[in-house]
Protein backbone atom coordinates (compact mmCIF):
# COMPACT_ATOMS: atom_id res chain seq x y z
CA UNK A 1 0.00 0.00 0.00
CA UNK A 2 1.46 3.19 -0.87
CA UNK A 3 1.35 6.03 1.70
CA UNK A 4 0.63 8.88 -0.86
CA UNK A 5 -2.34 6.74 -2.19
CA UNK A 6 -4.30 7.53 1.59
CA UNK A 7 -3.62 11.23 1.25
CA UNK A 8 -4.67 10.88 -2.45
CA UNK A 9 -6.22 13.89 -3.08
CA UNK A 10 -9.69 14.98 -5.13
CA UNK A 11 -9.04 17.72 -7.34
CA UNK A 12 -11.24 20.88 -6.57
CA UNK A 13 -12.54 21.60 -10.00
CA UNK A 14 -13.82 17.85 -9.89
CA UNK A 15 -15.64 18.04 -6.87
CA UNK A 16 -17.65 21.32 -8.67
CA UNK A 17 -17.73 19.46 -11.90
CA UNK A 18 -19.64 16.40 -10.16
CA UNK A 19 -22.35 18.14 -8.99
CA UNK A 20 -22.89 19.46 -12.78
CA UNK A 21 -23.74 15.90 -13.36
CA UNK A 22 -27.60 16.38 -14.26
CA UNK A 23 -28.63 13.09 -12.08
CA UNK A 24 -26.31 13.78 -9.47
CA UNK A 25 -27.29 17.26 -9.12
CA UNK A 26 -28.98 18.88 -6.44
CA UNK A 27 -30.91 22.29 -6.80
CA UNK A 28 -29.76 25.38 -6.81
CA UNK A 29 -32.08 27.93 -4.67
CA UNK A 30 -31.05 29.09 -1.32
CA UNK A 31 -29.79 32.66 -0.78
CA UNK A 32 -27.85 34.35 2.04
CA UNK A 33 -31.10 35.00 4.12
CA UNK A 34 -32.31 31.75 3.72
CA UNK A 35 -28.89 30.26 5.19
CA UNK A 36 -29.26 32.46 8.33
CA UNK A 37 -32.66 31.52 8.80
CA UNK A 38 -31.34 27.61 8.44
CA UNK A 39 -28.14 28.77 10.69
CA UNK A 40 -30.69 29.93 13.38
CA UNK A 41 -32.62 26.87 12.51
CA UNK A 42 -30.72 24.24 13.48
CA UNK A 43 -28.40 26.46 16.01
CA UNK A 44 -31.27 27.46 18.67
CA UNK A 45 -32.72 23.90 20.32
CA UNK A 46 -31.74 21.03 23.02
CA UNK A 47 -28.74 22.97 24.17
CA UNK A 48 -30.60 26.68 25.01
CA UNK A 49 -33.91 24.96 25.98
CA UNK A 50 -32.70 22.23 28.10
CA UNK A 51 -28.83 22.01 28.66
CA UNK A 52 -28.88 25.14 30.66
CA UNK A 53 -30.51 24.37 33.61
CA UNK A 54 -28.26 21.38 34.03
CA UNK A 55 -24.99 22.75 33.48
CA UNK A 56 -25.83 25.80 35.52
CA UNK A 57 -26.90 23.46 38.52
CA UNK A 58 -24.27 21.16 38.14
CA UNK A 59 -21.02 23.33 37.17
CA UNK A 60 -21.26 26.76 36.51
CA UNK A 61 -24.11 28.31 38.54
CA UNK A 62 -25.07 32.02 36.90
CA UNK A 63 -21.90 31.75 35.01
CA UNK A 64 -22.73 29.85 32.77
CA UNK A 65 -23.87 32.76 30.24
CA UNK A 66 -19.85 32.59 30.16
CA UNK A 67 -19.28 29.40 29.36
CA UNK A 68 -21.65 30.44 26.55
CA UNK A 69 -19.31 33.26 26.09
CA UNK A 70 -16.43 30.41 25.62
CA UNK A 71 -18.48 27.79 23.83
CA UNK A 72 -19.25 31.11 21.15
CA UNK A 73 -15.65 32.16 20.60
CA UNK A 74 -14.14 28.41 20.35
CA UNK A 75 -17.00 28.61 17.54
CA UNK A 76 -16.48 31.78 16.02
CA UNK A 77 -12.91 30.92 15.17
CA UNK A 78 -13.88 27.55 13.53
CA UNK A 79 -17.00 29.55 11.80
CA UNK A 80 -14.22 31.63 10.50
CA UNK A 81 -12.20 28.73 8.76
CA UNK A 82 -15.35 26.95 8.20
CA UNK A 83 -16.29 30.22 6.14
CA UNK A 84 -13.17 30.12 3.92
CA UNK A 85 -13.50 26.84 3.05
CA UNK A 86 -17.27 26.74 2.43
CA UNK A 87 -16.79 29.41 -0.30
CA UNK A 88 -13.51 28.03 -1.83
CA UNK A 89 -15.16 24.34 -2.18
CA UNK A 90 -18.62 24.72 -3.01
CA UNK A 91 -20.11 21.60 -3.08
CA UNK A 92 -21.81 19.20 -1.11
CA UNK A 93 -20.42 17.71 1.98
CA UNK A 94 -19.15 20.16 4.58
CA UNK A 95 -15.58 19.59 6.28
CA UNK A 96 -15.95 15.81 4.71
CA UNK A 97 -15.61 17.37 0.67
CA UNK A 98 -13.22 20.50 2.36
CA UNK A 99 -10.90 17.90 3.49
CA UNK A 100 -10.77 15.24 0.43
CA UNK A 101 -9.31 18.55 -1.87
CA UNK A 102 -6.90 19.68 0.83
CA UNK A 103 -5.77 16.78 3.10
CA UNK A 104 -6.38 13.78 1.58
CA UNK A 105 -8.51 10.48 1.13
CA UNK A 106 -7.96 9.06 4.60
CA UNK A 107 -8.58 12.16 6.39
CA UNK A 108 -11.42 12.95 4.75
CA UNK A 109 -13.01 9.44 5.55
CA UNK A 110 -12.04 10.21 8.76
CA UNK A 111 -14.04 13.22 8.78
CA UNK A 112 -17.21 11.97 7.07
CA UNK A 113 -17.54 9.47 9.26
CA UNK A 114 -16.79 11.69 12.23
CA UNK A 115 -19.85 13.56 10.73
CA UNK A 116 -21.89 10.55 10.22
CA UNK A 117 -21.58 10.37 14.09
CA UNK A 118 -22.07 14.00 15.14
CA UNK A 119 -24.98 14.63 13.12
CA UNK A 120 -27.01 11.12 13.24
CA UNK A 121 -26.90 11.16 17.26
CA UNK A 122 -27.28 14.75 17.44
CA UNK A 123 -30.92 14.25 15.47
CA UNK A 124 -31.68 11.40 17.93
CA UNK A 125 -30.51 13.94 20.95
CA UNK A 126 -32.85 16.37 19.58
CA UNK A 127 -36.08 14.04 18.61
CA UNK A 128 -35.84 12.88 22.21
CA UNK A 129 -35.54 15.84 24.10
CA UNK A 130 -38.60 16.84 21.40
CA UNK A 131 -40.81 14.40 22.82
CA UNK A 132 -39.66 15.47 26.35
CA UNK A 133 -41.36 18.82 25.29
CA UNK A 134 -44.17 17.29 24.10
CA UNK A 135 -45.11 14.71 26.53
CA UNK A 136 -44.64 17.23 29.04
CA UNK A 137 -47.29 20.00 27.08
CA UNK A 138 -49.74 16.81 26.84
CA UNK A 139 -49.68 15.87 30.54
CA UNK A 140 -50.79 19.57 31.31
CA UNK A 141 -53.59 18.89 29.16
CA UNK A 142 -54.42 15.26 30.89
CA UNK A 143 -53.44 13.35 28.38
CA UNK A 144 -50.01 10.57 29.48
CA UNK A 145 -48.68 8.51 26.98
CA UNK A 146 -47.86 4.88 28.33
CA UNK A 147 -44.76 4.22 29.89
CA UNK A 148 -43.33 1.81 27.66
CA UNK A 149 -43.91 4.01 24.80
CA UNK A 150 -42.01 7.17 26.48
CA UNK A 151 -38.47 6.49 26.35
CA UNK A 152 -35.26 3.60 26.87
CA UNK A 153 -36.25 3.19 31.02
CA UNK A 154 -40.19 2.19 30.49
CA UNK A 155 -42.17 -0.12 32.58
CA UNK A 156 -40.89 -3.59 33.17
CA UNK A 157 -37.35 -2.87 31.33
CA UNK A 158 -38.79 -2.15 27.83
CA UNK A 159 -39.01 1.65 26.34
CA UNK A 160 -39.13 3.09 23.38
CA UNK A 161 -39.79 6.75 22.61
CA UNK A 162 -42.87 6.35 19.71
CA UNK A 163 -42.76 10.50 20.07
CA UNK A 164 -39.22 10.58 19.01
CA UNK A 165 -38.71 7.90 16.29
CA UNK A 166 -42.10 9.39 14.62
CA UNK A 167 -40.93 12.60 14.67
CA UNK A 168 -37.91 11.25 13.11
CA UNK A 169 -39.59 8.95 9.94
CA UNK A 170 -42.16 11.84 9.68
CA UNK A 171 -39.39 14.60 9.05
CA UNK A 172 -37.43 12.26 6.29
CA UNK A 173 -40.31 11.97 4.11
CA UNK A 174 -40.39 15.93 4.03
CA UNK A 175 -36.70 16.34 3.05
CA UNK A 176 -37.61 13.28 0.36
CA UNK A 177 -40.20 15.80 -1.35
CA UNK A 178 -37.23 18.32 -1.20
CA UNK A 179 -35.66 21.02 0.01
CA UNK A 180 -37.89 24.04 -0.85
CA UNK A 181 -40.73 23.11 0.72
CA UNK A 182 -38.01 21.91 4.12
CA UNK A 183 -36.57 25.79 4.01
CA UNK A 184 -40.51 27.10 3.56
CA UNK A 185 -41.13 25.08 6.67
CA UNK A 186 -38.28 26.11 8.32
CA UNK A 187 -38.75 29.46 8.41
CA UNK A 188 -41.86 29.77 9.99
CA UNK A 189 -40.89 27.57 12.47
CA UNK A 190 -37.55 29.49 12.97
CA UNK A 191 -39.86 32.87 13.84
CA UNK A 192 -42.00 31.00 16.53
CA UNK A 193 -38.81 29.82 18.10
CA UNK A 194 -36.90 33.18 18.05
CA UNK A 195 -40.29 34.96 19.36
CA UNK A 196 -39.92 32.58 22.17
CA UNK A 197 -36.77 32.96 22.98
CA UNK A 198 -37.31 37.08 22.56
CA UNK A 199 -40.42 36.52 25.54
CA UNK A 200 -38.12 34.91 27.90
CA UNK A 201 -35.31 37.50 27.81
CA UNK A 202 -38.13 40.50 27.96
CA UNK A 203 -40.52 39.20 30.32
CA UNK A 204 -38.19 37.44 32.04
CA UNK A 205 -35.95 40.74 32.90
CA UNK A 206 -38.88 41.82 35.06
CA UNK A 207 -38.59 38.87 37.15
CA UNK A 208 -34.79 39.10 38.25
CA UNK A 209 -33.60 39.12 41.51
CA UNK A 210 -30.15 40.36 41.88
CA UNK A 211 -29.47 38.22 45.31
CA UNK A 212 -29.78 35.06 42.75
CA UNK A 213 -26.35 36.51 40.65
CA UNK A 214 -24.92 36.04 44.46
CA UNK A 215 -22.11 34.45 43.48
CA UNK A 216 -22.21 34.78 39.86
CA UNK A 217 -19.29 32.19 39.75
CA UNK A 218 -19.76 29.29 42.83
CA UNK A 219 -16.87 28.35 44.57
CA UNK A 220 -14.68 25.36 43.53
CA UNK A 221 -16.69 22.01 44.85
CA UNK A 222 -14.84 18.89 45.00
CA UNK A 223 -16.72 15.45 43.73
CA UNK A 224 -17.67 12.59 44.96
CA UNK A 225 -14.96 10.28 44.85
CA UNK A 226 -14.60 7.53 42.17
CA UNK A 227 -16.21 9.64 39.41
CA UNK A 228 -13.46 7.93 37.40
CA UNK A 229 -14.37 8.23 34.22
CA UNK A 230 -16.83 10.51 34.19
CA UNK A 231 -14.42 12.74 34.81
CA UNK A 232 -13.18 15.19 32.53
CA UNK A 233 -10.16 14.09 30.76
CA UNK A 234 -7.94 17.26 31.81
CA UNK A 235 -8.42 16.42 35.43
CA UNK A 236 -7.76 12.72 35.36
CA UNK A 237 -4.14 13.81 32.82
CA UNK A 238 -3.14 15.91 35.39
CA UNK A 239 -4.37 14.06 38.79
CA UNK A 240 -6.22 16.91 39.79
CA UNK A 241 -8.99 16.41 41.98
CA UNK A 242 -12.31 16.33 40.11
CA UNK A 243 -14.33 19.34 40.88
CA UNK A 244 -17.52 21.45 39.80
CA UNK A 245 -17.87 25.04 39.86
CA UNK A 246 -14.92 27.48 40.04
CA UNK A 247 -13.21 28.54 37.37
CA UNK A 248 -12.89 25.22 35.72
CA UNK A 249 -16.47 24.36 36.04
CA UNK A 250 -16.95 27.40 33.79
CA UNK A 251 -15.16 25.15 31.41
CA UNK A 252 -16.56 22.38 32.05
CA UNK A 253 -19.97 23.78 31.14
CA UNK A 254 -18.68 25.41 27.83
CA UNK A 255 -17.41 21.86 26.83
CA UNK A 256 -21.12 20.63 27.56
CA UNK A 257 -23.25 23.34 26.26
CA UNK A 258 -21.11 23.82 23.46
CA UNK A 259 -23.88 21.45 21.62
CA UNK A 260 -26.00 24.86 21.60
CA UNK A 261 -24.10 26.50 19.15
CA UNK A 262 -24.15 22.70 17.02
CA UNK A 263 -25.82 23.60 13.53
CA UNK A 264 -23.61 26.99 11.93
CA UNK A 265 -21.04 23.86 10.26
CA UNK A 266 -23.91 22.19 8.66
CA UNK A 267 -24.91 25.90 7.26
CA UNK A 268 -21.79 25.04 4.59
CA UNK A 269 -23.47 21.60 4.16
CA UNK A 270 -25.90 23.58 2.19
CA UNK A 271 -23.01 25.27 -0.34
CA UNK A 272 -24.23 23.20 -3.30
CA UNK A 273 -27.92 24.32 -3.15
CA UNK A 274 -26.89 28.35 -2.56
CA UNK A 275 -27.48 30.34 -5.69
CA UNK A 276 -24.36 32.54 -5.18
CA UNK A 277 -21.86 30.39 -2.08
CA UNK A 278 -18.58 32.62 -2.46
CA UNK A 279 -20.88 35.48 -1.35
CA UNK A 280 -23.41 33.96 0.50
CA UNK A 281 -22.03 31.40 2.72
CA UNK A 282 -19.55 33.58 4.94
CA UNK A 283 -22.87 35.83 5.79
CA UNK A 284 -25.50 32.63 6.83
CA UNK A 285 -22.14 30.94 8.75
CA UNK A 286 -21.21 33.96 10.33
CA UNK A 287 -24.62 35.53 10.94
CA UNK A 288 -26.12 32.60 12.17
CA UNK A 289 -23.68 32.29 14.70
CA UNK A 290 -23.89 35.82 15.77
CA UNK A 291 -27.24 35.92 16.22
CA UNK A 292 -27.69 32.92 18.79
CA UNK A 293 -24.57 34.20 20.86
CA UNK A 294 -26.28 37.28 21.73
CA UNK A 295 -29.65 35.10 22.51
CA UNK A 296 -27.73 32.61 24.55
CA UNK A 297 -26.01 35.01 27.01
CA UNK A 298 -28.78 36.93 27.57
CA UNK A 299 -31.07 33.95 28.31
CA UNK A 300 -28.93 32.32 30.62
CA UNK A 301 -28.51 35.41 32.28
CA UNK A 302 -32.10 36.05 32.67
CA UNK A 303 -33.13 32.65 33.92
CA UNK A 304 -29.91 32.33 36.50
CA UNK A 305 -31.58 35.88 37.43
CA UNK A 306 -35.02 34.84 37.42
CA UNK A 307 -34.76 31.17 39.95
CA UNK A 308 -31.85 30.29 41.92
CA UNK A 309 -29.25 28.45 40.28
CA UNK A 310 -30.04 25.27 42.51
CA UNK A 311 -33.21 25.54 41.72
CA UNK A 312 -33.84 25.59 38.31
CA UNK A 313 -35.02 22.41 36.35
CA UNK A 314 -33.08 19.94 34.45
CA UNK A 315 -35.98 19.43 31.77
CA UNK A 316 -37.66 22.65 30.98
CA UNK A 317 -35.42 24.89 32.77
CA UNK A 318 -36.75 28.10 30.61
CA UNK A 319 -40.82 27.25 31.36
CA UNK A 320 -39.84 26.14 35.30
CA UNK A 321 -38.17 29.61 35.84
CA UNK A 322 -41.59 31.47 34.69
CA UNK A 323 -43.61 28.95 37.02
CA UNK A 324 -41.52 29.56 39.84
CA UNK A 325 -42.09 33.26 39.58
CA UNK A 326 -46.25 32.50 39.30
CA UNK A 327 -46.53 32.85 35.82
CA UNK A 328 -47.78 29.59 34.50
CA UNK A 329 -49.18 31.36 31.05
CA UNK A 330 -46.02 32.25 29.96
CA UNK A 331 -44.46 28.56 30.94
CA UNK A 332 -47.12 27.37 28.60
CA UNK A 333 -45.90 29.73 25.54
CA UNK A 334 -42.51 28.63 25.93
CA UNK A 335 -42.97 25.12 26.41
CA UNK A 336 -45.31 25.15 23.11
CA UNK A 337 -42.43 27.25 21.20
CA UNK A 338 -39.16 24.80 22.29
CA UNK A 339 -41.29 22.18 21.14
CA UNK A 340 -41.87 23.53 17.74
CA UNK A 341 -38.47 24.71 17.76
CA UNK A 342 -36.94 21.46 18.30
CA UNK A 343 -38.56 20.29 15.03
CA UNK A 344 -36.83 22.04 12.70
CA UNK A 345 -33.32 21.58 14.70
CA UNK A 346 -33.76 18.12 14.54
CA UNK A 347 -34.96 18.11 10.66
CA UNK A 348 -31.62 20.41 9.42
CA UNK A 349 -29.62 17.82 10.96
CA UNK A 350 -30.83 15.44 9.54
CA UNK A 351 -30.80 17.14 6.51
CA UNK A 352 -26.77 17.71 6.72
CA UNK A 353 -26.11 13.84 8.17
CA UNK A 354 -27.74 13.15 4.61
CA UNK A 355 -25.91 15.09 2.58
CA UNK A 356 -22.54 14.22 4.14
CA UNK A 357 -23.39 10.24 3.38
CA UNK A 358 -24.66 11.55 -0.35
CA UNK A 359 -21.43 13.22 -1.16
CA UNK A 360 -19.40 10.30 0.78
CA UNK A 361 -21.44 7.69 -1.58
CA UNK A 362 -21.25 9.56 -4.57
CA UNK A 363 -16.68 9.77 -4.21
CA UNK A 364 -17.16 6.24 -4.13
CA UNK A 365 -16.39 5.47 -0.33
CA UNK A 366 -19.87 4.40 0.43
CA UNK A 367 -21.72 2.49 -2.05
CA UNK A 368 -22.90 4.35 -5.21
CA UNK A 369 -26.29 3.01 -5.16
CA UNK A 370 -27.24 5.93 -2.35
CA UNK A 371 -25.89 8.89 -4.73
CA UNK A 372 -28.65 8.98 -7.36
CA UNK A 373 -31.03 11.59 -6.72
CA UNK A 374 -34.83 11.26 -7.36
CA UNK A 375 -35.61 11.53 -11.10
CA UNK A 376 -38.82 14.55 -9.86
CA UNK A 377 -37.83 15.80 -6.32
CA UNK A 378 -34.45 15.78 -6.89
CA UNK A 379 -33.48 14.84 -3.51
CA UNK A 380 -30.28 11.95 -2.23
CA UNK A 381 -34.13 10.17 -1.47
CA UNK A 382 -32.16 6.79 -1.11
CA UNK A 383 -29.40 7.78 2.10
CA UNK A 384 -32.61 9.90 3.33
CA UNK A 385 -34.55 7.18 3.79
CA UNK A 386 -32.08 5.05 4.93
CA UNK A 387 -30.48 6.95 8.06
CA UNK A 388 -34.06 7.98 8.88
CA UNK A 389 -35.15 4.81 9.47
CA UNK A 390 -31.86 4.01 11.52
CA UNK A 391 -31.84 7.29 13.80
CA UNK A 392 -35.49 6.90 14.25
CA UNK A 393 -34.72 3.44 15.88
CA UNK A 394 -31.66 5.01 17.51
CA UNK A 395 -34.03 7.87 19.32
CA UNK A 396 -36.23 5.50 20.00
CA UNK A 397 -33.72 3.57 22.59
CA UNK A 398 -31.13 6.38 24.03
CA UNK A 399 -31.24 8.76 26.42
CA UNK A 400 -29.97 11.92 26.15
CA UNK A 401 -26.63 13.10 27.93
CA UNK A 402 -24.26 10.98 27.46
CA UNK A 403 -25.05 11.00 23.52
CA UNK A 404 -24.77 14.66 23.69
CA UNK A 405 -21.31 14.67 24.93
CA UNK A 406 -20.41 12.22 22.01
CA UNK A 407 -21.67 14.54 19.18
CA UNK A 408 -19.47 17.40 21.06
CA UNK A 409 -16.67 15.82 20.99
CA UNK A 410 -17.13 14.27 17.62
CA UNK A 411 -18.13 18.12 16.53
CA UNK A 412 -14.71 19.91 18.07
CA UNK A 413 -12.85 16.89 15.94
CA UNK A 414 -14.24 18.32 12.86
CA UNK A 415 -13.14 22.01 13.63
CA UNK A 416 -9.67 20.85 14.48
CA UNK A 417 -9.20 18.91 11.21
CA UNK A 418 -11.18 22.16 9.30
CA UNK A 419 -8.66 24.99 10.84
CA UNK A 420 -5.40 22.17 9.92
CA UNK A 421 -6.96 21.84 6.01
CA UNK A 422 -7.48 26.15 5.65
CA UNK A 423 -3.58 26.20 6.23
CA UNK A 424 -2.73 23.28 4.20
CA UNK A 425 -4.79 24.38 0.94
CA UNK A 426 -3.56 28.14 1.70
CA UNK A 427 -0.47 26.62 0.70
CA UNK A 428 -1.40 23.40 -2.11
CA UNK A 429 -3.85 25.99 -3.68
CA UNK A 430 -2.88 29.25 -3.49
CA UNK A 431 -4.34 30.08 -6.69
CA UNK A 432 -7.91 29.00 -5.95
CA UNK A 433 -10.44 31.97 -5.75
CA UNK A 434 -11.76 32.30 -2.35
CA UNK A 435 -14.87 34.69 -1.99
CA UNK A 436 -13.76 34.91 1.82
CA UNK A 437 -10.11 34.53 3.68
CA UNK A 438 -9.67 34.16 6.99
CA UNK A 439 -7.75 36.54 8.41
CA UNK A 440 -4.32 36.37 10.15
CA UNK A 441 -3.50 32.81 8.89
CA UNK A 442 -1.89 30.69 9.97
CA UNK A 443 -2.10 32.37 13.83
CA UNK A 444 -5.86 32.06 13.43
CA UNK A 445 -6.26 28.56 12.60
CA UNK A 446 -3.55 27.55 15.03
CA UNK A 447 -5.87 29.48 18.01
CA UNK A 448 -8.76 27.70 16.62
CA UNK A 449 -7.15 24.41 17.27
CA UNK A 450 -6.23 24.86 20.57
CA UNK A 451 -9.40 26.30 21.62
CA UNK A 452 -11.17 23.47 20.20
CA UNK A 453 -8.64 20.90 21.62
CA UNK A 454 -9.31 22.77 24.93
CA UNK A 455 -12.86 22.04 25.15
CA UNK A 456 -12.45 18.68 23.97
CA UNK A 457 -10.25 17.71 27.32
CA UNK A 458 -12.86 19.04 29.16
CA UNK A 459 -15.24 16.13 27.91
CA UNK A 460 -15.26 12.78 30.44
CA UNK A 461 -12.63 10.21 29.58
CA UNK A 462 -15.54 7.69 28.91
CA UNK A 463 -16.66 9.95 25.82
CA UNK A 464 -13.36 9.75 24.76
CA UNK A 465 -13.30 6.06 25.00
CA UNK A 466 -16.50 5.84 22.81
CA UNK A 467 -15.49 8.64 20.19
CA UNK A 468 -11.96 5.88 19.71
CA UNK A 469 -14.02 2.78 19.32
CA UNK A 470 -16.32 4.81 16.60
CA UNK A 471 -13.51 5.63 14.53
CA UNK A 472 -11.59 2.80 14.97
CA UNK A 473 -14.59 0.90 13.14
CA UNK A 474 -14.42 3.96 10.51
CA UNK A 475 -10.87 3.10 9.44
CA UNK A 476 -11.79 -0.69 9.36
CA UNK A 477 -14.14 -0.39 6.84
CA UNK A 478 -12.21 2.46 5.17
CA UNK A 479 -9.82 -0.28 4.53
CA UNK A 480 -11.77 -3.15 3.82
CA UNK A 481 -14.54 -1.54 1.97
CA UNK A 482 -13.57 2.56 0.61
CA UNK A 483 -9.99 2.05 -0.13
CA UNK A 484 -10.78 -0.16 -3.19
CA UNK A 485 -14.06 1.53 -4.06
CA UNK A 486 -12.84 5.18 -4.32
CA UNK A 487 -13.44 6.95 -7.36
CA UNK A 488 -10.02 8.30 -7.32
CA UNK A 489 -8.91 4.98 -6.69
CA UNK A 490 -10.37 3.20 -9.83
CA UNK A 491 -9.18 5.93 -12.18
CA UNK A 492 -12.79 7.42 -12.95
CA UNK A 493 -11.08 10.72 -11.26
CA UNK A 494 -8.50 12.18 -11.89
CA UNK A 495 -6.14 12.77 -8.65
CA UNK A 496 -4.88 15.54 -7.70
CA UNK A 497 -2.05 13.84 -6.71
CA UNK A 498 0.73 14.75 -4.21
CA UNK A 499 0.67 18.07 -2.73
CA UNK A 500 -2.83 18.82 -4.03
CA UNK A 501 -1.80 20.00 -8.25
N1 LIG B 1 -27.53 23.40 18.54
C1 LIG B 1 -28.55 22.45 18.49
C2 LIG B 1 -29.26 22.32 19.78
O1 LIG B 1 -28.93 23.00 20.73
C3 LIG B 1 -28.07 21.14 18.00
O2 LIG B 1 -30.19 21.54 19.86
Amino acid sequence: MSNSSLFRTKKIEQSIRDTEEPEHALKKSLSALDLTVFGVGVIIGTGIFVLTGTVAKNNAGPSVALAFVVAGVVCGLAALCYAEFASTVPVAGSAYTFSYASLGELPAWIIGWDLVLEFALGTAVVAVGWSGYIRSFFDNAGVTFPEALSGRDGAEGFGFDILAAALVLVLTGILVLGMKLSARITSLVVAIKVAVVLIVIIAGAFFIKGSNYDPFVPKSQPVEAGAGLDSPLIQLMFGWAPANFGVMGIFTAASVVFFAFIGFDIVATAAEETRNPQRDMPRGILGSLFICTALYVAVSIVVTGMQHYSELSVDAPLADAFKSTGHPFFAGVISFGAAVGLTTVCMILLLGQTRVFFAMSRDGLLPRFFSRVHPKFRTPYRPTILLGVIIAIVAGFTSLSELAELVNIGTLFAFVVVAISVVILRRTRPDLPRAFRTPLVPALPIVSVAASLWLMLNLPAETWVRFGIWMAIGVVVYFLYSRTHSRLARGEDTPAGPGGQ
